[in-house]
């Protein structure tokens, strides 16, 4: 995708065998670039949220076990780097899913002979995202357009949550693909965006990457898409998601399961965007055991923004001495979900959908 009319990833390998990433910490208000080049340091990079969101966090941890890997490839070591990289962020699967695609491609091989090829499996795994994510914009390009058929090429509303978009990803996005392609097909569209409280995932990086693709959108509050729905003015719901169980239940962004509800009682079709990377076929009840992951109070009690000067500012917008409390993900029951815009095509939420569509993995 672009930025200013550059075209851009999110991560990308460097010549020196070091990893570059965009800050997503300081977006939209500042574009910095910055450089991986140790374990450690890709560690804090997904632990910090400079890089978020679930494919790019497991594209992040496979360049982040390669960069270890260069300075010490025995299996102890290896076992460490993978552990260290694994505690980061407990609720994404693609975390787990990457480190283990990674630990078994190359268990096999002499320490020696590790690094390199830990490096291409790294390389190879952000090639395959991107492609991934451009199939399910294709899949979910067909659903934007039978709604725009539906009113006879009149605008199609969307509503997203969070950034399920490129910067999530290593390009295209999930949830963004579909509003990416028809958008470039030219299709009328507009997008609401969740702003996404606490850490403004959609005010901030939704809002920028759909801006400089020039699709239409406007950020509102997390609290206003049960109005728009009850008011005719949604169409079509498309959310991410950081981990969906083989009964179809879905883990997102905190706040997702409050749209798929509002979404039902309205009878406005809530789709998942799902690449097969997300989906933990070895869990079924996605309330008691997906691990949802608990941040830091913080960033509930703070904000950090671009002050009119144009320097940033972090203020408190609480009281002194209240506390508070920030999960950062929450289930979407399957029942609710219309259905899973996968690299397989559109899926049911359900067990035996899944398993039909993904009878290799399951
Ligand atoms: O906490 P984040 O910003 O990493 O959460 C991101 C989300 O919840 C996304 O919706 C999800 O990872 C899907 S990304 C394609």
């Amino acid at each position: 995708m672009k930025i200013a009319g550059q075209l851009c990833r999110t991560i990308w390998p460097q010549a020196d065998m070091t990893v570059g990433i965009i800050d997503q910490t300081v977006l939209p208000h500042r574009l910095v670039r910055l450089t991986l080049s140790n374990l450690a340091e890709a560690a804090h990079a997904i632990a910090d949220m400079q890089v978020r969101g679930a494919p790019l966090i497991g594209v992040t941890a496979a360049y982040g076990l390669a960069l270890a890997l260069r300075a010490r490839a025995d299996d102890r070591a290896m076992e460490l780097a993978i552990e260290t990289l694994a505690a980061t962020r407990p609720t994404a699967v693609n975390l787990r899913w990457a480190l283990e695609r990674l630990r078994a491609g190359f268990l096999p091989l002499a320490a020696s002979a590790r690094a390199d090829a830990a490096w291409a499996m790294a390389a190879d795994m952000a090639e395959e995202d991107v492609a991934v994510c451009s199939t399910i914009g294709d899949h979910g390009l067909a659903l934007i357009e039978e709604i725009a058929r539906a009113k006879s090429g009149g605008r199609v509303n969307i509503l997203t949550h969070c950034n399920a978009g490129w910067l999530a990803t290593v390009d295209w996005g999930t949830a963004t693909a579909p509003i990416y392609k028809a958008y470039d097909k030219g299709i009328d569209l507009h997008v609401l965006v969740d702003e996404t409280r606490p850490r403004n995932q959609g005010a901030a990086l939704t809002a920028f990457e759909l801006g400089h693709h020039g699709v239409s959108h406007d950020v509102i509050v997390d609290n206003a898409g049960g109005h728009y729905m009850q008011r005719g003015e949604i169409d079509i719901v498309i959310v991410g998601t950081d981990r969906t169980t083989r009964q179809g239940d879905v883990c997102n962004k905190i706040g997702t399961y409050l749209k798929a509800l509002a979404a039902h009682d309205n009878g406005v079709p809530f789709y998942v965007a799902a690449p097969s990377s997300s989906i933990d076929f070895a869990l079924r009840d996605g309330l008691t055991e997906i691990p949802i992951e608990e941040r830091h109070a913080r960033e509930v009690t703070h904000l950090t923004g671009e002050t009119e000067g144009g320097t940033l500012a972090t203020i408190r917008v609480t009281p002194q001495g209240s506390g508070a409390r920030n999960p950062a993900f929450d289930v979407t029951p399957a029942r609710l979900v219309s259905g899973l815009i996968t690299e397989r095509g559109i899926v049911g939420a359900n067990e035996a959908a899944l398993r039909s569509a993904f009878s290799d993995c399951i």
